[in-house]
Parts: structure tokens; C-alpha cells; sequence
């Protein structure tokens, strides 16, 4: 089984992986032995900080052992991604991946013989959308009866949440005035409609007023950040995105938990004031990618 997406996990698998994320965070010295002498590739074409820390940190905590691999120091440069996952599989016994291109992720997936773990790509980010989850149901209890509003640009991070969210019943409105053309997924929301927990609306406002949780995240995708070619692309986002920006003002009226997946640009999707405000949950979310990598990693690799 591979963590890809979400599309053939049911609300049942990510819901024990959440939980199970909840009780390894209270426990962590249960656990110490689950993984020995088992171990994780970790291959990236992007920049990380969380993804590369958490699933490192988790196997070494889990008594296994991590390697970092960055994409431009790799053969993967030079040959075929099927055979190069063809060797690596033979060797590990998971891979991590964040590469640019779902495609290639597939690709990667098909000639894995051990499992594979989207570290994000253009149109998913399956793992921080289980850390997402398993802060909320931290922070409330429970995840029934619970909304969650997310606020920016329709991207890889909107999706999974649209997906993860549906499939364990939390309601998610989302309020994306853009939307990141790779990472269109019509199936998804298709998905997503059907359940009836999926909204969209422009009318920001209304929509955080009852919401338990505001959600946001970078405008502007990491891999263009800086890069002078992006700069105009750049600057008709913010014109465009400002309104929707996550502040004091916005949140005036609503008493919901601020969220963020990290890396922040602070008074662009969101205020320094609401980063530092007690509403905010974002560093207890970014510190559970640790946990959730922990659940993630045993749930594909334990018997
Ligand atoms: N949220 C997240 O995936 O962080 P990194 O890009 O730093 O891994």
C-alpha cells in the first residue's frame, strides 16, 4: 500500500492513523523498537523543512534509520525514475518522496516493491493533511461536528484537506479566489461534492464566522517563491489574495483556531499578529508532522 493521495484510503484508515498519531505522541517510548533495522529513503526535488526533519526524526525515534537523498546528487538525474525505484525498493523499505510531478510519483509507485510516501507534489500533500487532522481532533476532542475553513490559493495542501476532511466527515469550506492550474483534480471534488461536507464561496467573511478552525497557506507555491521569472505572477497574486488575507481584522467575529502548514510569509497570507496570537495552533500542527510521520511509517511497514 502507498500513501499517494487519499483516493484509495478509506476515512477508517486515516482516522486509525490519526489516532494512532494521538497515542504515539503520549507514548513515544512504546514504540522505540517498532522499526528496527528497518529503513527510509527520503528523495527530494524540492526544498523541505518539516517533511525532511519529521520523517527523519521518526525513524530513528521508531529505532530505524533514514536516508536523505537530494535528486541532484542522485542517478535519478541521469536514468529512467522506474529504474532507478526498481533498485532503490530492493534496498529500503519505504521511500519518501517529494518530487514535482504526480506522474512521476506514479511512476515511482508502480516500480516501488516496498511502499511509497507522497512528501508532496503539485497536486497532493497527503501528510500534512493527516497532521492537520490530528491537531484538530487534539485541540477539540473529537473531529465530529467540526468545520474547518481554508483560505488562498485552490493548491496541493487544498486538495488533500478537501479529500481528507470528506472522507472523516469534518465540513471544509473553501474560500480560493485562485486556483494552481497542476494542481486541478476534477475527481477529487467530484468526490468531495457528493459527500455533502465540501463548500466553496468567495464570501470570506460568512464563512469564518462559525468556523472551529481558519486555515491558510503560501500564495505563491515554494518552488517559484524566488524566482525572479515568477516575479510578475507573483505580484498579481498578492493584488489579487490581499482581501483574503488571515488577520485580526478578518477574524474579528469568530472564535476560530488559526492554521498554517508552514513555511509562513508573514503579512501576506497571514498577519504576524495572528502567527503570534493564542489562537494559533500552527507550531503544535507543524511539531505533529512528527508524530503523524511516526503513524504514517507504521501503518504501510508493520504487518
Ligand atoms: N509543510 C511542509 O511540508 O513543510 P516543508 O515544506 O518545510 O517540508
Amino acid at each position: 500500500m502507498h500513501l499517494l493521495h487519499f483516493k484509495n484510503w478509506t476515512g477508517k484508515q486515516i482516522m486509525d492513523v490519526i489516532d494512532n498519531s494521538i497515542e504515539i505522541k503520549q507514548n513515544p517510548q512504546d514504540y522505540q523498537k517498532e522499526l528496527e533495522a528497518k529503513s527510509l529513503a527520503m528523495i527530494f526535488q524540492k526544498t523541505s523543512t518539516r517533511t525532511r526533519v519529521s520523517f527523519e526524526v521518526a525513524m530513528t525515534e521508531l529505532g530505524g534509520h533514514a536516508i536523505f537523498l537530494d535528486w541532484r546528487a542522485t542517478n535519478f538525474t541521469l536514468a529512467d525514475i522506474y529504474d532507478e525505484t526498481k533498485y532503490l525498493s530492493r534496498n529500503v523499505n519505504c521511500i519518501m518522496a517529494r518530487l514535482l510531478r504526480h506522474e512521476d510519483l506514479k511512476i515511482m509507485a508502480q516500480a516501488s516493491r516496498v511502499p511509497v510516501i507522497n512528501g508532496c507534489d503539485e497536486k497532493y500533500h497527503p501528510c500534512q493533511a493527516i497532521a492537520d487532522l490530528m491537531t484538530m481532533k487534539e485541540v477539540k476532542g473529537t473531529l465530529k461536528d467540526v468545520k474547518l475553513v481554508y483560505i488562498g490559493v485552490h493548491n496541493n495542501v487544498c486538495n488533500s484537506l478537501i479529500e481528507a476532511c470528506t472522507k472523516v466527515g469534518v465540513k471544509i469550506i473553501v474560500v480560493t479566489p485562485l486556483v494552481n492550474e497542476p494542481s486541478k483534480d476534477k475527481e477529487l471534488i467530484n468526490a468531495a461534492e457528493k459527500t455533502g461536507l465540501y463548500e466553496k464561496t468567495l464570501d470570506v467573511k460568512a464563512a469564518v464566522r462559525d468556523a472551529d478552525f481558519v486555515y491558510t497557506d503560501t500564495w505563491v507555491d515554494m518552488e517559484f517563491f524566488l524566482d525572479p521569472k515568477y516575479a510578475k505572477e507573483k505580484e498579481k497574486r498578492m493584488g489579487i489574495m490581499m482581501p483574503y488575507q488571515v488577520n485580526a481584522e478578518l477574524l474579528r467575529d469568530s472564535n476560530a483556531y488559526v492554521m498554517h502548514d508552514m513555511p509562513i510569509h508573514r503579512n501576506y497570507e497571514i498577519s504576524t499578529e495572528m502567527i503570534e496570537s493564542s489562537r494559533s495552533i500552527i507550531y503544535q500542527q507543524a511539531e505533529n508532522r512528527l508524530h503523524t510521520a511516526k503513524a504514517i511509517l507504521l501503518a504501510l511497514l508493520k504487518k
